[in-house]
């Protein structure tokens, strides 16, 4: 990969999703689903995957060491403390990626010195150690001082210029605590730039966190400044609230290129496509009004509004939908289209379908179509997203659910489910049927899980919509989100229950979940 200075106009795009998105409580994805996200991120044309944090867990290093195996274009990064045993780890999960990064990183404030312990010269000697040994190991080093935002100014520089000694090629700049202000977040670009010894030699990333609300214009003014790598994530995920908006920060660019002339290589019409994946796989929906992929972004509901947008788009929408990828289609799905126009169908929402996926999508669409008399757009992409959660092999598989109910007593749930490939049935009763529900799954497969969230959100207007349920379950501190949908808001429960439980026993399969399953 080529290394831009920060004279030059090109911007790269460095994805935390996996990482920083995925250390947001509740966000932890499987295997499979990062795997499938690093790809979309790679096809997109995303510069620096940051897929994971490999000495996290046995989890972390072997979805980052198959990342590193899979991606064709991007180059692949792991997170690293500052620390021998972290970096030396990190390099044995990436080092087969066509381009490796390592990064690694310590807290530089006087809040996290206290924390490590370490005077300011025994930090710079803790540095200067850490990016060297990287360095010996990896020619592609990025650094970062944690807490930058909140480091006394001088240090910053001196930390800054001993990394770049050490070997270090990206010095990135975080703002962990989404503490700073699009002024300041220039001013400390433009300020390394002009005090620090090699500065301009390397890239200068900027690492926004959006606790104020400000990530996105935090990024974008320190682009303004010299920085030339964005750090951001798919739908804004991240700690607290969340990281600089990758969709933002490029269709600023793109859309105000007149007052930004800077480029990015994002192929912005798979936007859309891949923030519904996360939304989908790590169970945090996009807001409606969320800027660029929010489900009203683009949905015009005033008189004048709608008049204007009829005559000229250009009225009231700086953008067009397709430039995310949103297809105006006239394609309407119903109980009578076939599979070429389920396929067409599929291929103007972002899903290229094999045939063998066809097939199957195709049976689950019939049975929608038999109980839904128009099928959207977001019907289909949530019949979508419900095939991705099971498979043939699960380990739990739902097989009949009758609930009964009524005005007094205690709901009834009467449920059959394979369990390892063995048929059992029970009857349980709960206060409301998904909870006499939940209580049949529990009793077919006793287990430790604590039910940490439960969210229901109906995908379309209508007393036939569909409803999304998202489950959270967290066992020995490790999270596993199952979600599904369907016209029964009690059978979409079900299975989205028994998804996350799938993902718990297949952790455990791989022994990063232990003694959290009775034999049931
Ligand atoms: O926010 C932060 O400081 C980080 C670092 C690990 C780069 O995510
Ligand atoms: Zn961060």
């Amino acid at each position: 990969m080529t290394t831009p200075t920060p004279a030059q106009d090109r911007v790269l795009i460095f994805d935390t999703t996996l990482r920083d998105g995925e250390q947001s409580p509740g966000a932890t994805m499987s295997h499979a689903e990062k795997l499938e996200i690093a790809q979309l991120l790679d096809e997109m044309g995303v510069d620096i995957i940051e897929a994971g944090f490999p000495i996290a867990s046995d989890g972390d290093f072997q979805a980052v060491r198959d990342i590193a195996r899979l991606a064709q274009r991007a180059t692949i990064c792991g997170l690293a403390r500052a620390n021998f045993t972290d970096i030396d780890r990190c390099w044995e999960a990436i080092r087969e990626a066509k381009s490796p990064r390592i990064h690694t990183f310590i807290g530089t404030s006087p809040l996290h010195r206290e924390i490590t312990k370490l005077d300011q010269d025994e930090m710079v000697q803790r540095i200067h150690d850490t990016v060297t040994h990287a360095r010996n190991l990896c020619d592609n080093v990025q650094w970062s001082p944690m807490d930058a935002t909140r480091t006394e100014r001088d240090y910053l520089c001196r930390v800054v210029e001993t990394a770049i000694k050490a070997g270090a090629s990206t010095i990135n700049i975080p703002d962990t605590v989404g503490y700073t202000y699009p002024r300041e977040s220039a001013e400390i670009i433009a300020m390394l730039r002009e005090r620090v010894p090699g500065a301009d030699a390397v890239i200068l990333a900027t690492h926004c966190h959006n606790d104020l609300g400000m990530a996105t214009a935090n990024a974008l003014a320190a682009v303004e400044a010299g920085a030339r790598q964005i750090e951001c994530t798919i739908n804004g995920l991240g700690e607290r609230a969340g990281n600089t908006a990758l969709e933002e920060v490029v269709m600023a660019l793109k859309v105000r290129n007149d007052i930004l002339p800077y480029r990015t290589s994002i192929d912005s019409t798979k936007i859309m496509n891949i923030s519904r994946m996360v939304a989908a796989v790590s169970g945090f929906p996009v807001q409606f009004n969320k800027a660029v992929v929010g489900k009203n972004a683009f949905a015009h509901e005033s008189g004048i509004h709608q008049d204007g947008v009829l005559k000229n788009a250009e009225t009231f929408e700086i953008m067009r939908p397709e430039d995310i990828g949103l297809q105006a289609t006239n394609l309407v799905m119903g109980k009578h289209s076939g599979r070429a126009a389920l396929r067409a169908k599929m291929a103007q929402l972002g899903y290229e379908l094999a045939d063998n996926q066809l097939k199957d999508v195709f049976v689950r669409f019939k049975a929608l179509a038999d109980r839904k008399k128009e099928v959207y757009d977001d019907d289909l992409i949530a019949l979508m997203q419900d095939s991705a959660a099971s498979g043939a092999d699960d380990h739990l598989q739902l097989r009949r659910l009758r609930v009964i109910c009524g005005t007094d007593g205690p709901q009834e749930a009467e449920l059959t489910m394979t369990v390892g490939g063995v048929e059992k049935s029970i009857d349980a009763t709960g206060d409301g049927p998904v909870d006499a529900t939940f209580n049949a799954v529990r009793m077919l497969f006793p287990h430790e899980a604590h039910l940490e969230l439960y969210q229901v959100h109906a995908v379309t207007e209508g007393t036939d919509a569909q409803a999304t349920v998202s489950v959270r379950l967290e066992a020995e501190g490790r999270i596993f989100t199952g979600q599904s949908a369907d016209t029964d808001t009690v059978v979409a429960s079900a299975r989205a229950y028994v998804n996350a439980l799938n993902k718990l026993v297949l952790a455990q399969a791989r022994g990063n979940a232990s003694a959290m399953i009775h034999a049931g």
